[in-house]
């Protein structure tokens, strides 16, 4: 059996919180947030929105886009470093709010990585014969962990949720291949006190290298070139670094999806929300061959290449 993803959702607060905003309550510019990272706005859930809250929203709409029920669902896995509470998990409330009572559930915590580490271990359940409907979810409100006067963060992050059901598709599509990595010596450029703390020169040298590395193992594992490449999802972090990650892909600029001017760096939640924005845009089609790659706190990294369709 071959997995693959069968439906997308996401779901992003409604409050926009533009450059312009920000101008008015730190000392930073809408000219150095776009030239230094490309974002322009980003969305901010409000106190009574949580984190399960923006994960429901994206789960549901990925149920719904995959045509089957809750019941179906046999795995939760949520990719979140800012759950609700340590515990219960994000993942288990979000069984009780969808009604999964066939799902286990556990969250996973691999900072803007977790998405793609969730979907291959969905991978793992279902081509081993375990499991049938995997639901993945990256979700964050980094809002509630930036310090809102540290200009070297708060200008970067933005909350939301992306979602997919991962199921059996046919033989020649689905997940190809995928790289998972970590160096915990590099733990101390990226990491959470009490609030967000980074050293962004270091972080941005490390994702620079790691996206094209892991991009280009991620293919030569599928048995595949940059040739193959018809469209490239990375982490949305800063336009900068993406743009680094398609010129080593040597892919045309309307191959890669660029949302980070929307929502700002939304972690784990950045690959999957940019993925259903590609998708409604109509710029992937059956066939296509994806590579989605991401790089995070931990530090950790990832890539996946997929076939695209059922
Ligand atoms: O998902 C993973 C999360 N993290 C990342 O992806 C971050 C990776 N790193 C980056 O994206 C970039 O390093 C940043 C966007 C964070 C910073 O860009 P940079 O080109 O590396 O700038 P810099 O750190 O070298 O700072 C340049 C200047 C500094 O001033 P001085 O020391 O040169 O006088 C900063 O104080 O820009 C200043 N600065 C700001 N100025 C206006 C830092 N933040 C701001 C700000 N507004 N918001």
């Amino acid at each position: 059996m071959k997995a693959g993803i069968i439906g997308v959702g996401k779901y992003v607060p409604n409050q926009v919180v533009t450059n312009q905003d920000l101008e008015q309550r730190m000392d930073t510019t809408d000219e150095w947030i776009r030239t230094r990272t490309g974002i322009e706005q980003r969305h901010i859930a409000t106190d009574e929105e949580n984190t399960s809250h923006l994960a429901f929203g994206a789960a549901k709409a990925a149920i719904e886009d995959a045509g089957i029920s809750a019941n179906d669902i046999e795995m939760i896995l949520v990719a979140t470093v800012t759950p609700d509470q340590p515990f219960p998990s994000v993942s288990c409330m979000l069984q009780e709010q969808l009604g999964a009572k066939n799902a286990a559930a556990m969250d996973i915590s691999a900072a803007c990585s977790g998405f793609i580490y969730a979907m291959a271990t969905a991978k793992q359940f279902i081509e081993g014969g375990v499991y049938k409907n995997v639901l993945i979810v990256g979700v964050e409100k980094l809002s509630k962990i930036v310090d809102w006067d540290d200009r070297n963060t708060a200008v970067l992050f933005g909350d939301g949720a992306g979602a997919a059901v991962i199921g059996p598709v046919s033989e020649d599509r689905g997940i190809l291949s995928f790289e998972l990595g970590s160096d915990g010596s590099g733990g101390k450029h990226l990491y959470q006190d009490q609030y967000v703390q980074m050293n962004g020169r270091e972080v941005f040298k490390f994702a620079v290298r790691q996206m094209g590395d892991s991009s280009v193992a991620v293919l030569d594992k599928a048995g595949l070139t940059k040739a193959d490449v018809d469209f490239l999802i990375p982490h949305q972090a800063n336009i900068r670094i993406m743009e680094a990650a398609r010129q080593r892909l040597e892919l045309p600029e309307e191959k890669m999806s660029k949302t980070v001017h929307k929502y700002g760096n939304t972690s784990a939640a950045s690959i999957p929300i940019s993925l259903v924005d590609v998708l409604s845009e109509g710029k992937i089609k059956d066939d296509d061959i994806i590579v989605m790659v991401g790089f995070g706190g931990g530090l950790t990294w990832g890539a996946i290449t997929l076939k695209w369709g059922k």
